[in-house]
């Protein structure tokens, strides 16, 4: 019984795997903000550099990874595929637990396998700085490390709470030379409204994302970056769910069921897109994203256009959301506190490919706290999600007498999340389910955008 599969840096996958050749239909389409129509490259040639937006559009199955971001990743990929026994033994399931340790990246977390590849096709196309927000820090100091490898600066708008609740990521991303700004601020004209509006506004990824586009907007040389949700994004993920095929094949395993937290969906879609080829190809794979009961968009929201942020500077994006005006509770999971969720995940749900959970807070601690004193490792709030939803599933497992093989994102560690498991540990983190009247005023603030061609 192996304990982790690793494989050698020569195994390391070459390309990165498009789902967009692959699904049953194709995406609606992505639209101008102000016009309604579906939006060309040159507009988005204002915010990103012409690489990235032609992988957002791309049609072949495997895009090339250059020889400069395979020589970035081999800094600490191909990450470890852990089995976690001890797990399994406490909970008395004869299903096997697999997790991907994303980990193991300098800033700790899977976003580095899309800021390395964003910082480079920024550089290689002029870009001198590069804007963008961060919810939990774990996207900021992964963007602001990226930058620092190619010399590159980098400004970051940390969703207020969090920067409150998390020093040490902001020191984090000073140290690679960032500057981490708390998000609404007076650095723009939308932070300065939203600030008029509410002086103690927690902020949220929506008002984070607005000031990020319009610093990016108004200073030369300067692009901007987004963490999670657009197709390019899920397409660098991607290489989290090849390298664990290669690593379930290595031992004679394939996953039944495939779970992973879901923010804007890229950890879960990182993994999850290369098995959903092979769902697609007939395989009989549950494939599950988990998300906060707070902030629940695939399981209670509504699939419509809407926009990625709260100042409407975004193009209209087809999605499972709450509404861009929906400001979440400051549940402890900064990075899974987005109203929106990446057009991919929303489409294959639609479709039936994929399906959703959500969970409680106190029930990701409490699980984060099993993981903790059975494998070892102190996870991060988010991966705590995905954690609660493995537990459930070898339960049941349990129940059914069956040996399932569960897969999941381990997609970061919690060592500077511990103000959170403090506060969790002193019984002071409480549920919150949201009012089923809040949803409904958000959506309905929906109803004047044009609506997406598929089901809802
Ligand atoms: C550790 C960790 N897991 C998960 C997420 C959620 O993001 P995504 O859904 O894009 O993977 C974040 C976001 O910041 C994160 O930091």
């Amino acid at each position: 019984m192996e304990r982790k599969i690793i494989l050698p840096e020569s195994e390391i996958p070459r390309n990165w795997y498009n789902i967009l050749s692959d699904l049953p239909s194709p995406l609606d389409p992505v639209l101008h903000p102000a016009t309604g129509k579906p939006i060309s490259p040159k507009d988005l040639g204002a915010i990103f550099p012409e690489p990235l937006i032609e992988q957002e559009m791309a049609a072949d199955r495997w895009i090339k990874i250059p020889d400069e971001i395979l020589e970035k990743y081999c800094l600490w990929r191909p990450t470890p595929l852990r089995r976690a026994i001890s797990l399994e033994k406490i909970l008395d399931t004869p299903a096997r637990i697999y997790y991907k340790d994303e980990s193991v990246s300098p800033p700790g977390s899977h976003k580095p396998n899309t800021a390395i590849p964003q910082a480079y096709y920024n550089k290689v196309s002029g870009t001198k700085k590069i804007c963008t927000e961060t919810g939990a820090g774990q996207w900021g100091s992964a963007l602001a490390f990226a930058c620092s490898l190619y010399g590159l600066e980098c400004e970051v708008f940390m969703v207020r709470v969090s920067y409150d609740q998390k020093p040490y990521r902001r020191i984090m991303m000073e140290t690679w030379g960032a500057t981490c700004i708390p998000s609404p601020s007076n650095k723009t004209e939308t932070g300065k409204t939203i600030l008029a509006e509410s002086p103690d506004s927690p902020g949220s990824l929506g008002i984070a994302i607005s000031e990020a586009i319009e610093a990016a907007v108004t200073q030369e040389g300067t692009k901007y970056a987004l963490g999670s949700v657009l197709n390019h994004v899920l397409l660098h993920q991607t290489i989290i769910g090849l390298e664990a095929k290669k690593q379930m094949e290595l031992i004679g395993e394939f996953p039944d069921v495939v779970i992973g937290c879901a923010g804007g969906g890229s950890n879960f879609g990182g993994l999850a897109l290369p098995y959903v080829e092979e769902k697609i190809n007939g395989k009989n794979i549950s494939i599950i994203a988990v998300e906060p009961a707070s902030c629940p968009t695939i399981t209670r929201g509504a699939y419509a256009y809407d926009f990625g942020d709260t100042a409407k500077k975004t193009p209209l994006l087809p999605m499972h959301t709450l509404g861009h005006s929906f400001i979440p509770a400051p549940l402890h999971a900064g990075g899974l506190r987005y109203h929106g969720m990446a057009p991919i995940i929303s489409k294959l749900v639609v479709e039936g490919l994929i399906e959703a959970k959500s969970v409680n807070q106190l029930d990701t601690f409490a699980a984060g706290i099993r993981w903790a004193r059975s494998e070892g490792y102190i996870p991060a709030p988010e991966t705590n999600h995905a954690i609660a939803a493995v537990i459930e599933e070898a339960k049941l497992a349990r129940e059914e007498g069956k040996e399932k093989v569960i897969l999941f994102t381990w997609s970061g560690h919690g060592l500077l999340d511990m103000a959170a498991y403090q506060a969790y540990l002193a019984g002071q983190l409480t549920n919150y389910t949201l009012p089923d009247d809040d949803i409904k005023a958000a959506i309905e603030a929906l109803s004047d955008l044009p609506k997406p061609g598929g089901k809802s």
